[in-house]
């Protein structure tokens, strides 16, 4: 058996409008958990004691679940607790990973119950991260910035004068390397031997250095894995090159953000001379150029859409266009 939880939220104690909440939360329910009519058992309901005007039960027989058994409880009052608020349990039969649903008000019920992913993948300078980062602001959930992680792994291995050739090394290096992803004031800092190299990590030549390091696999291995700890730990937006392809191919929500290479080398020149750094805008665009030929290219997890990620090209959008966009998506699904 398999027990689905959810709950949802209503504007008014109106009959109208709890059957459509009930109806919406029931058939989110279904379609995430790809539920057949026949596996479902029974349905509880409860709600709290402020809605009045209808059973949660009799919206839902209304809504078409009139083919198993259901059952609606009204919740004691107590204070603090959300209003006009429907909670639901769904026993299906049949084992497995389930999906719970909480919507509208209830989006922020049960946090812990309610992850999902956002993959952001996409070429370096197409936004991804500025995008990703002022998503992660505003659904108040955690940024993972990959790249960092390759970053730090090119300098670990620029410190200790390892080679990329070496293979043996590297492994050896990277299978014992001490890099954590830290929080402070909602910012990811990496951490790489107990120093905060947050910084030393956005230096150009590092920029190169990551790409070729980031095509080996014992690299890989090692980052994707602690990549899917994080992930797997809270709701989170990742962005980086093989999100939706191999790190979390399963992930609610899959993008491919891309923009063309003048407007990226634009964008990623005013970034460096912003933070003092003499660079040319001819030599950007050619090192783009060369960045995204190693990355699309390599035999391991190269940089590419996944096949249900869908496409934005940033060329002529705003930030805060492309963030719309996302939640719009978001808020078709969840
Ligand atoms: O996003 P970025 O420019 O900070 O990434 C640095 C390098 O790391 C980039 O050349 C590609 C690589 N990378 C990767 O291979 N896979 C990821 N998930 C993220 C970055």
């Amino acid at each position: 058996m398999r027990a689905i939880r959810g709950a949802t939220t209503v504007l008014k104690d109106e009959p109208q409008e709890i059957c459509a909440a009930v109806g919406e939360l029931l058939n989110t329910i279904v379609q995430k958990n790809a539920l057949r009519k026949e596996e479902i058992v029974y349905i509880l309901f409860s709600n709290t004691s402020d809605i009045r005007s209808m059973y949660p039960a009799k919206a839902a027989r209304e809504a078409g679940f009139s083919f198993c058994a259901l059952f609606s409880a009204q919740e004691p009052q107590i204070d603090g607790a959300l209003v006009l608020c429907i909670r639901v349990m769904v026993v299906a039969e049949g084992a497995g990973n389930v999906s719970h649903a909480y919507l509208r008000g209830a989006a922020d019920l049960r946090r812990d119950l309610n992850k999902f992913a956002i993959a952001l993948d996409g070429p370096s300078g197409s936004g991804k991260s500025t995008v990703a980062k002022q998503l992660a602001r505003e659904l108040d959930i955690l940024y993972l910035d990959t790249g960092a992680m390759y970053r730090a792994c090119a300098l670990k291995l620029k410190k200790e004068g390892v080679e990329c050739s070496n293979e043996a090394r590297v492994a050896s290096v990277i299978g014992g390397i001490d890099l954590r992803i830290e929080y402070r004031g909602g910012a990811q800092r990496t951490v790489l031997d107990g120093v905060d190299v947050s910084e030393e990590i956005r230096r150009p030549e590092v920029s190169m250095a990551a790409s070729a390091v980031s095509a080996l696999g014992c690299v890989r291995e090692k980052m994707v894995e602690m990549q899917r700890k994080i992930a797997s730990e809270q709701s989170c937006v990742l962005d980086g090159r093989d999100i939706g392809t191999v790190v979390l191919p399963d992930a609610a929500f899959k993008f491919f953000v891309t923009a063309s290479v003048s407007v990226r080398a634009r964008r990623r020149y005013g970034e460096l001379t912003a933070k003092g750094y003499a660079v040319d805008l001819a030599e950007l665009e050619k090192e783009i150029e060369e960045r995204d030929r190693n990355d699309s290219s390599r035999a391991i997890s190269p940089l590419r859409r996944a096949e249900d990620a869908e496409l934005i090209d940033t060329s002529a959008m705003t930030v805060e266009e492309v963030v719309a966009l996302i939640r719009r998506r978001i808020r078709e699904k969840v």
